[in-house]
């Protein structure tokens, strides 16, 4: 039994408060069950309710807060993030494995965020133009919507937590969130980040617990205008359905199945290293990561065995220690997943070429390690290339051309990230143009997106919003569009033309 293992409790209208029901829920690291590292609360609607009554009174004044002094206070956050970067990275590291410096990656995103929207704080722009009509005035301006209800991810535990966080506070709206069951700490330590940074009491809440029970009454609480969500295609579509009836806005980012096309001129040490970092990072649990590799048969073979060799070569084990490549599966469940997909991969007649198997034996015997999988002589209508399998599996399917590839590429339920190795321009070009993907990169594989450009997808990974980048702000702010007329009369759009600089023709 550990001794002295911390108690952590929700953040409510700027207090440190225990769930209603007083139970608590365990954490566990994934790479060693047996470290406990903390009890959180086990929250149910009670405390999402108290979370949106802080959050709803706190909207009336945060609005009016100038947006300057918003931006400075995310301004701070950014600051205090940075010096807290190694404590946070070793806190997720803990909680998720993700290894180490991964983990450093994943806080620095949210400093990047914080820097990105407390300098908008001074922008938010909006558009002046003309009016039509002579002695009156039109802009528009963006308007905050309200409470922000949050439902994020573990693989990225602060990272994306910030994303949403930053933008919707930036706008002038309040928040609560219910990060993650796996990932409750790092959404607490950005909580006590934002405190410190003096954010005031209310405006971002933090209410732990399970999706039945805190997920769904944040969703259903008529007082929460926005929901943005990070998961599973299917939650999202629950999420999606919940919400249509009242029209509450829906910000959707869901699953990938990314492909990277490698062509036969590509530089092959350079897109050998690219799948490993795009299949591999974060034991493959990115809605981005590399999990369909489509390579040109004339360099297949020789592709597929640098991969092997180097996929089993990864280091796997516990992320604290510096010198591990990857990490494990987040918990029992995912490991179960993958390792089904592993066994269906096998029946479908894909070849393992690296992996295949949990790992065992001392290094592993406490976690959930599943060492990193390559099947290859895949085919495009393999469960293995079409499903999103959210682990250390990544798929190679032989291709005849860059054409063929596209179509491989695009038939795909799902649209986030996609990549092409290529040293050909006008090839990049005719895939950059052609590749049904909200993101693209040439040279590189399909995870290591920046935080000033949009994040998102198309098809069934998102329903037609973006985050991060300036995009973001689209999801946590309303246009209104404002006239001004000081002509002293009522003067009627579309029906007073004024007489034009060019007079029009007369009649003949
Ligand atoms: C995710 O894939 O779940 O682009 C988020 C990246 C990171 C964010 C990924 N900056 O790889």
């Amino acid at each position: 039994m550990q001794s002295n293992v911390p108690v952590y409790k929700n953040y409510i209208n700027g207090q440190w408060v225990p769930a209603g029901s007083n139970r608590l829920v365990e954490n566990r690291n994934p790479a060693d069950i047996t470290d406990l590292i903390g009890r959180f609360a086990d929250s149910d609607e009670r405390d999402v309710k108290d979370a949106v009554d802080a959050a709803a009174e706190a909207y009336k004044s945060w609005r009016l807060v100038p947006g300057p002094q918003r931006g400075e206070i995310l301004y701070r956050l950014g600051e205090i993030l940075r010096d807290r970067k190694e404590e946070y990275a070793r806190a997720m590291t803990r909680e998720m494995g993700k290894v180490l410096k991964e983990a450093r990656g994943d806080v620095q995103e949210a400093i990047d965020m914080a820097f990105l929207m407390g300098g908008e704080g001074r922008r938010l722009h909006g558009q002046t133009t003309p009016s039509e009509l002579p002695n009156k005035f039109a802009m528009s301006v963006r308007a905050p919507i309200g409470v922000c209800g949050f439902i994020t991810p573990w693989n990225f535990p602060m990272a994306i937590p910030a994303w949403k966080s930053t933008a919707a506070l930036v706008c002038g709206n309040t928040v609560v969130i219910k990060p993650a069951t796996d990932t409750p700490h790092s959404v607490v330590n950005f909580a006590k980040a934002l405190e410190d940074a003096g954010l005031p009491k209310g405006v971002f809440n933090v209410v732990t617990g399970r999706g039945s029970k805190v997920g769904m009454p944040l969703i259903k609480d008529p007082r929460v205008k926005v929901i943005s969500f990070t998961g599973s295609t299917s939650v999202g579509r629950t999420i999606s359905e919940a919400c249509a009836p009242t029209f509450k806005h829906v910000h959707l980012e869901m699953g990938g199945k990314n492909p990277i096309i490698v062509l036969d001129d590509a530089n092959l040490e350079l897109a050998v290293d690219g799948a490993i970092w795009g299949a591999f990072g974060t034991s493959g649990q990115r809605c981005t990561a590399s999990s369909r590799l489509l390579v040109h048969k004339k360099v297949y073979r020789k592709f597929v065995t640098m991969l092997a060799e180097r996929a089993s070569a990864l280091t796997v084990g516990n992320g604290l220690d510096e010198k591990m490549e990857m990490g494990p599966a987040v918990n029992e469940s995912q490991l179960d997943t993958v390792l089904d997909y592993i066994s269906i991969g096998k029946a479908e007649g894909a070849k393992v070429v690296a992996g295949g198997r949990r790992l065992t034996g001392k290094a592993h015997e406490k976690g959930w390690f599943v060492a990193p999988t390559v099947f290859a002589d895949a085919h495009r209508n393999m469960r293995i290339a079409r499903e999103e399998i959210f682990g250390a599996v990544t798929t190679v399917i032989p291709i005849g051309s860059l054409e063929e590839g596209i179509d491989v590429a695009n038939d795909s339920d799902y649209g986030l990230s996609s990549a092409i190795f290529t040293q050909d321009v006008n090839k990049a070009f005719t895939a950059m143009r052609d590749l049904e993907a909200g993101i693209f990169y040439v040279n590189l594989p399909t995870i290591g997106a920046e935080t000033h450009l949009p994040f998102g997808g198309i098809k069934q990974t998102g329903n037609g919003h973006r985050e991060a980048g300036l995009a973001a702000l689209d999801v946590f702010s309303e246009w209104k569009s404002i006239y001004v007329d000081y002509s002293g009369k009522i003067q009627k759009a579309q029906i007073d033309v004024p007489a034009g600089a060019v007079p029009s023709k007369k009649k003949a």
